[in-house]
């Protein structure tokens, strides 16, 4: 390739991962897979790798920085990033209003209605269409200089293009497909500022503190803490695997507002490829806002982030500069708290749950309330200095808390009400043994969690086997909750007619079917027992026997991802596969090597290396390829593949052990070569499994190429 057609392919590289980002993180509807979309951005840093002269600031691969920086610099703000005045009340709204009528000296005023996102605001300066600033809110003049944490915010561009097809996110609740105009339009020389709302989604904050939690962290109390938490850490790389998003709802060229309405604002940022929130309504009247404010009290718990609230603008921006602003909100914008989902109710009990990876997590039992629509009976207590620092005993009263989608919080205690009731009060002890497997408990250095560390214990495996059968690992379909419960544990053996056998007057136990994921593909050798399951008979034993086989070809990231190795979720697991070719090659690499994988960092660098680390999981990898499993990568992306069969003609024959011959098929297929089913004097090459037959013979007669499974899949992987 010419440095020139490099050049062309980096441009569309980035237009089209530019254009998928769009999809993905604006618009939540994503085109191509992650699979896919990972291999255009290895091909792009591939590229860019061999041509470091063509990468520009606002590469798609420049997102994350090297090095973690040292401290914030502080920047001054060039127009002040006011806050906002609450109101909690529709009568509050009301003279709120009156106040912007009679300030402005007119009988009616327009708003526009949006939600107001809990996170922390920042402003995104662009000079001359490049992102060269990200900068927090700080006291409104003087704010932190986080350039490099913002620029990991996957939904806000790098660069503002000019005549980027963008489709604009239109308001009133409905995204329409625009006509690129006002993007054409668009005058980004100069610096042009857009502020908004950095947020973390609810399940990426509840996966956070969870984490948090096991590793003994104090808790962030709510989705903006931790996203503010998240905005300050020096390290850009833990901020980009956090997932930062962002609102956008202010903009500023030259520090000027340039639009008529804030409506207008909006558009403009939507059809210049920022995210603008979807759900906002251009209201005529006082009572129309007040409306919306009702619809979205409910309907905020449907969403995938936190919203605490609407935020009313005057829509005129003329009217705005009318009005003014007092030191430290503007008077024409005001903010509706809704009320926070709280409620005070009995702890009855604290129990202890054992998580997937042995985490003893105490729970909040409770005596069953109404919070926000929904009973709740239940809610985390985290780990045992939560406790303490709640101060809370088994007993008590207590403030519960939910935000969005999460699992309620215990907030604190209402100590008002522990008066005449003391003799009912109990310390909670956190116990020594694990409750499932009765092993003593360990509190590993440095972590605040109790672990049980038995690698068999019960409640691990049932975890463990779950995300191993999962679709997102390797799709199991039949092994389900209720099955994998009776998988582990003993279960009594029966005679032929079904009678359970008894020892002396105890029924003889066999050993559990099940006791690591390994034996999931011997089970095959105990069909008998699996018949005598609950809910089991020949044909659904038959049809799990049939699908564990077939979850063997799975490819490298569903076994990488279904061993449940802390840290690596899918996403993980998928740049692992691409970066290493097989399981054995990521068992043997060290934490220094896995951290030098773009976009893995220390923390998960050091877990895989721990899991593999650990002689016990080394075995079950051994085992599992004593079973024949794929341990190997498989698939390429179409579109990054190669034509580097082209016009070659194969025959495969016999079995093949890591793919199915339809995958090898689709394989050779996309890289331009033919699968035929006789040998002739045009075959390239043949492909032997086991017991080829007679094919192989007429081959080795015909002097043709004879592969053999290895050497089909270096042939498959050559670029
Ligand atoms: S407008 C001068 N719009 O709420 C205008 N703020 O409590 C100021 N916020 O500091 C901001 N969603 O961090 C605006 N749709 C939205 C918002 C929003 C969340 C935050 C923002 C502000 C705080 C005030």
């Amino acid at each position: 390739m010419t440095k020139k057609e490099a050049q062309q392919e980096i441009t569309s590289l980035r237009k089209l991962i530019r254009r998928h980002d769009e999809r993905y993180y604006v618009y939540s509807d994503p085109e191509i897979s992650d699979y896919e979309y990972d291999q255009l951005l290895k091909s792009l840093s591939q590229l860019e790798a061999k041509y470091p002269d063509l990468i520009t600031p606002d590469s798609p691969t420049q997102r994350v920085a090297g090095r973690p920086a040292d401290e914030f610099l502080r920047y001054q703000h060039r127009r002040q990033m006011l806050s906002l005045d609450n109101t909690y009340s529709y009568e509050d709204l009301r003279e709120w209003h009156q106040r912007v009528l009679k300030g402005a000296g007119v009988g009616n005023v327009d708003y526009v209605a949006e939600l107001k996102i809990d996170g922390l605001s920042i402003s995104a300066i662009y000079e001359n269409g490049l992102l060269t600033k990200g900068v927090t809110r700080g006291d409104g003049v003087f704010g932190e200089d986080v350039t490099q944490n913002v620029r990991t915010i996957r939904s806000l561009p790098l660069s503002i293009i000019k005549d980027q097809p963008a489709a604009a996110v239109r308001g009133n609740d409905e995204i329409v497909e625009n006509e690129t105009k006002a993007a054409h339009e668009i005058e980004v020389r100069g610096e042009v500022e857009v502020r908004g709302e950095a947020f973390l989604p609810s399940d990426v904050f509840v996966r956070i503190n969870e984490d948090r939690a096991e590793q003994g962290l104090p808790l962030f109390a709510n989705p903006r803490n931790a996203a503010s938490g998240t905005m300050k850490s020096l390290d850009s790389k833990v901020v980009a695997r956090r997932k930062l998003d962002c609102f956008c709802y202010e903009l500023f060229f030259d520090g000027k507002k340039k639009t008529n309405t804030h409506w207008e604002t909006l558009d403009w940022l939507g059809s210049a490829g920022f995210k603008v929130n979807p759900h906002r309504r251009l209201c005529r009247s006082i009572e129309d806002v007040i409306e919306f404010c009702a619809e979205w009290e409910s309907k905020r718990d449907g969403l995938a982030y936190e919203t605490d609230g609407v935020v009313i603008k005057v829509n005129s921006i003329a009217l705005q500069a009318e009005l003014g602003a007092t030191s430290k909100a503007p008077r024409w914008a005001v903010a509706y708290k809704y009320p926070a989902r709280q409620a005070t109710t009995l702890l009855r009990d604290i129990t202890v749950q054992v998580g997937r990876i042995g985490t003893l997590t105490p729970v909040a039992e409770l005596e069953p309330v109404l919070l926000a629509g929904t009973t709740v009976s239940r809610a985390s207590l985290h780990n045992e200095d939560q406790i303490k620092r709640l101060g809370v005993r088994i007993g008590d009263y207590v403030l519960i808390e939910k935000s969005g989608e999460i699992i309620p919080q215990v907030v604190r205690v209402i100590e008002s009400r522990r008066e005449g009731r003391e003799s009912e009060l109990r310390d909670f002890v956190m116990p020594t043994h694990c409750p499932v497997c009765g092993e003593e408990v360990r509190r590993l250095p440095g972590e605040v969690a109790w672990r049980c560390v038995n690698a068999t214990c019960r409640s691990k495996l049932e975890g463990g086997l779950r995300l191993f059968a999962s679709r997102t690992a390797m799709r199991i379909e039949g092994l389900g909750e209720a099955l994998i419960e009776q998988l582990i544990v003993a279960q009594p053996k029966k005679d032929k007619r079904g009678e359970v056998v008894l020892q002396d007057t105890r029924p003889l136990l066999l050993p559990p079917l099940v006791q690591d994921f390994a034996d999931l593909y011997r089970l095959k050798d105990r069909r008998d027992e699996l018949i005598n399951l609950e809910r089991m008979g020949p044909k659904s034993a038959d049809n799990l026997l049939a699908q564990i086989e077939e979850s063997r070809n799975r490819d490298l990231l569903h076994l990488i991802y279904g061993l449940g190795i802390r840290h690596v979720g899918e996403r993980t697991a998928q740049i692992l596969a691409g970066a290493f070719e097989s399981i054995d090659e990521l068992m043997n690499a060290s934490a220094e090597q896995l951290a030098g994988v773009f976009e893995i960092g220390e923390v998960i660098a050091a877990s895989i290396a721990d899991w593999f680390g650990e002689l016990r999981n080394r075995e079950l990898i051994e085992r599992l390829k004593a079973a024949g499993l794929n341990t190997r990568r498989q698939f390429q992306h179409r579109e990054t593949t190669g034509r580097t069969l082209d016009g070659k003609q194969f025959v495969l024959t016999g079995k093949l052990s890591t793919l199915s011959r339809e995958d090898a098929k689709v394989m050779i297929e996309a890289r331009g070569g033919r699968v035929t089913s006789s040998v002739t004097k045009k075959t390239d090459y043949i492909a032997a499994g086991d017991d080829p037959g007679s094919k192989l013979d007429r081959a080795r007669e015909l002097g043709i190429n004879i592969l053999n499974e290895d050497e089909l899949m270096e042939l498959l992987a050559r670029k």
